[in-house]
Parts: C-alpha cells; structure tokens; sequence
C-alpha cells in the first residue's frame, strides 16, 4: 500500500500524539503537534532538490560571509555562506590529489574549517586553536590520502559549530576514484547528492537557530526536512535504479531511515567509503555527521506515483524530549525527501554482488583499551546546570586529555548514561565497530560492513570500537557530533605521538 503524503502525515500526527501523551501530558502534548505542524506546507508547495555548485580543491578560495540564501519557493533566509552558497560547494576530487584550500574569514566571529573523514596533517585538520580570526586567512595545503567516498566539511570554531553549521558553513567532500567507477554504479544523472536537515521555522518559512542554542540539552532539532538547504524537497526521476550519496547534516536529529513504500533499502557505503558487499536493511538509523551511500530502486514504481525517503518513529527516554519551545523531538517521525517518478525507462537493474576490500584495524590485534563515559550531570560546582561531559570533564582547548602511540590498534568502549543520543566522532582515522551492549544490542551492517569515522550510540547503549592512528601524529579531537552537545563540551585533546 503506498500512503499519500496526506495520510502519511495524519499517521505521524497520531504517533506523534501518543508519544507526546505519555512524555509530557495531553494538553502539551496538543500544543506540541500544533507547534510542529503548522508551517507543513501543502504538497503544491514543495521546492525542487537543487543540485549543489562544484568545486574542485586543487587550488581553491572559500570566502566565507553573510548573506542570504534562498530556503525554497524565494523564502529569503540570513544564511553564513562560503563563495555565497548554501549548502557550501561540493569538493570533488580523487585519491591522491593535491588539496589545496585558501579559506577567506569575512564572518564577524572566527572561523575554522574542519574536513570530516580526511586525514590531513594536524595543522590543516580544522583544531579549533587554529581558529582565524575576523578579516583574516587560512591556507590548508595535503595530498588526499582516503579511500573514495563521502565525505564533508564544516566550522570547528569552538562553542559556535552549532550556530555556523546551522547557518549554512558545510558542504560535502566527494572522492571518486576510477575502480569504484568499474563497478558500474549509477552516475550521472542517476547519482544525487543530498545533504538532510531537521529546522525549525518562523512563521514565513525561514529556519531559526535560538540564542545561545547550545544550552538546549537535547540539541537542536525542528519538524520540517530540508535538504540541500531546501524546505521539503522533491525529485523527479525516471523509474530506474539510483544511487543516493547522502549525509545527515542536523545539528542533532538522528534519523530512522525508511522507504515509504514498504521496500527495503540497499546500502553499499557509509562514512568510509564502500563496504564489502552490498546489504539490503529495512531501516536505517542515521545519525548526524553519518553518511550514507544508498541504492533506491525506483524500476516498479508506476509513472506518477511517490516513494518517500522518511524517518520512522523510535522511542527515546522522556528525560531526553525536553524541548524547551522547539517542535520537534528525538523519535519523531518525519518526511524527507519525495520522489516522484515521473518517465518509465526500461534500463537493467545490476547491483554488483562485491563492492571493494575494507581495510582496517584488527580488533585482535588491540592492546589497550580505553573507556569512555558519556553523560549529563549537574555541574559539579554550581549544581545548577546539567552538562555534558565526557569522562566526568568539561573541553578545555588547552588540556591533553590522554595519548596514543602512533599506529598501536586499541579497543575504545564508549559508555552512553542513558538520556541521550550522542555520535561519537573521531578525528584523523576510520575504525571498526566490533559490539553494541544494551539498547539496541547489535552492530548493524552499515557499521560492521566498512569503516566508520562516527558511530551512533543510542541511551542505554555501549560501543566497543577498534582503532588504530596510522595517517598522521599530532593533536586530535574525539567529541559528539550533536552539534550543541559539543560545543557545551563534549569533547577531548589526544595527541597521536
Ligand atoms: Cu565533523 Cu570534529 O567534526
Ligand atoms: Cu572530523
Ligand atoms: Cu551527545
């Protein structure tokens, strides 16, 4: 059965309310859906995906400025643009090639970029001590060493990676390479970048971002779907298999990945490139920061119909649903992204049963492991705000907070207290995740078929990982990619010696 957009959203309504019962009492919870609904707009109303501008890196200047951006259907939005687009151009490149990026700070507040995934050299990895000032410049200058895939990058200025990310410093980093190009996966045409965010909107459509909103506890999440800096898009597209290069690029709203027609989905790369083979999952839980690589078989749906890419209900403890005015909450359903098919074609659909090697750390080969506690707490001095922490600690820029030996394979075990969701994401590496213990209790294949440079842990939930430093020595970060999780400090210094 194919739900129309209206029943989908009826549906939603209605988890929605029986969720929001039970969590924060019937009448908030009514002014909850309210709030969360009320700029949805009709389906005559949906924007077009736009296609991002392309850069290549090889000799680049990124501008970054104020200025203002179009949010879809000439809804104008105050935005922070790089070469005054948002999302920021799309850096494709390849293995081996020179990276070679003049950023230009033209914001009032400083700025540093940080390439997620990458590994270059500490001085070129986006330290936020590195950070530039209003007015002045920043020359990042490597040779590309990672494997083909997704890829991205963003502000890493400390305590305002939220707000820049939010208003539009961020853009994907493509890697292609010419034997991922003799898998025959679809390209061209049949190839769409997306990048998904959740936004809160006023009531003319524009995304707001609150004052100081790194004190929201939950992070920041909001009811209506952009992507590609869009609200509500849709594609058209012909009836044929394409290939989805996406990143969930929210400040803090994991999805539930589904498709609306019941199919499943065919994911064959996540944060670090190709996995082993191709795997076919009912959903997907996508987490700020990830990435995906996802074959979406359009082929038997009828010229005229609509598949939407959504995200699927999940339930999350009442302590984390505190929103504080916002609409929206960890767990809530919401519609992506619609495609309509609108030509029959009658290619051949070939999914390659192989896809690459995945090389890789050795969880057999570790020789340390280091723990790592997740959580809220009242501060210990004041006893008035929670905080989030790692290990009982609160980032400082100039602290070390431990050391690994360059190229020595460890187990990290990363401990969730249990309010809420934390990506943890590591700089200058990719690892494997080895086990999940409690909530959802499993490692999923998009995890366990590749490598990982961010890892989902839900509350309740311990991740054990393994990971070795093979690519550079220096100073690192390890933080949560909950954006406002963050940059409260949700972060720690390693050196890599
Ligand atoms: Cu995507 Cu340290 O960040
Ligand atoms: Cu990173
Ligand atoms: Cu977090």
């Amino acid at each position: 059965m194919a739900l129309s957009r209206r029943d989908f959203l009826s549906l939603s309504g209605r988890s929605a309310l029986l969720a929001g019962s039970a969590a924060l009492g019937g009448a908030k919870a009514d002014a909850f859906l309210k709030a969360g609904r009320r700029f949805a707009l009709p389906r005559s109303a949906l924007n077009p995906l736009p296609a991002m501008p392309e850069a290549s890196p090889a000799g680049l200047l990124l501008r970054a400025a104020e200025g203002t951006a179009d949010a879809g259907g000439g809804v104008v939005t105050k935005v922070f643009a790089l070469n005054g687009s948002v999302p920021s151009p799309m850096l494709r490149t390849r293995r081996g090639e020179t990276f070679d990026v003049k950023l230009e700070n033209r914001l009032k507040s400083e700025l540093i970029l940080h390439w997620h995934g990458l590994t270059p050299p500490e001085a070129a990895d986006g330290h936020p001590r590195y950070a530039v000032p209003s007015g002045a410049d920043y020359h990042y200058r490597f040779t590309l060493a990672e494997r083909p895939g997704l890829y991205w990058y963003h502000s890493h200025t400390h305590m305002k990676v939220s707000e820049h990310t939010f208003k539009g410093i961020g853009g994907l980093i493509l890697v292609e390479d010419p034997k991922e190009e003799a898998l025959g996966l679809p390209s061209g045409e049949r190839e769409i970048p997306l990048i998904l965010q959740d936004r809160q909107v006023d009531e003319r459509g524009r995304p707001e971002y609150p004052d100081q909103g790194y004190g929201y506890m939950g992070g920041y999440m909001g009811p209506e779907a952009f992507g590609n800096g869009v609200h509500q898009p849709f594609l058209e597209l012909d009836s044929a298999l394409y290939r989805f290069r996406v990143l969930n690029g929210s400040n803090a709203r994991t999805f539930r990945l589904e498709r609306s027609d019941g199919r499943p989905l065919v994911v064959i790369g996540n944060d670090g490139g190709l996995l082993d083979r191709p795997y076919t999952v009912p959903t997907i839980d996508f987490a700020p920061a990830e990435r995906l690589d996802l074959l979406l078989d359009l082929s038997d749906v009828p010229v005229g119909r609509s598949v939407w890419l959504r995200s699927a209900p999940f339930d999350m403890p009442p302590d984390s649903q505190e929103i504080r005015g916002f609409g929206a909450r960890q767990g809530d359903p919401i519609d992506l992204v619609e495609l309509r098919v609108t030509r029959k074609v009658g290619e051949p659909v070939r999914i390659p049963e192989a896809l690459a090697p995945v090389p890789g750390p050795d969880p057999a080969a570790s020789v340390k492991e280091r723990r790592f506690k997740w959580g809220s707490d009242r501060d210990y001095w004041t006893r008035s705000m929670m905080q989030h922490q790692i290990n009982g600690k609160i980032y400082e820029m100039d602290r070390i907070d431990f050391t690994v030996p360059f190229g020595q394979t460890e187990i990290w075990t990363f401990q969730n207290d249990g309010r809420y969701a934390h990506p943890i994401h590591i700089h200058s590496t990719h690892f494997r995740v080895v086990s999940r213990t409690g909530g959802r209790n499993q490692v999923f294949p998009w995890e366990s078929g590749g490598l990982k440079d961010t890892v989902l842990m839900l509350p309740g939930e311990t991740v054990k990982i393994a990971v070795s430093f093979t690519a550079q020595r220096g100073l690192f970060l390890l933080h949560c990619h909950n954006l406002e999780h963050e940059d409260a400090g949700m972060m720690m210094n390693f050196a890599v010696e």
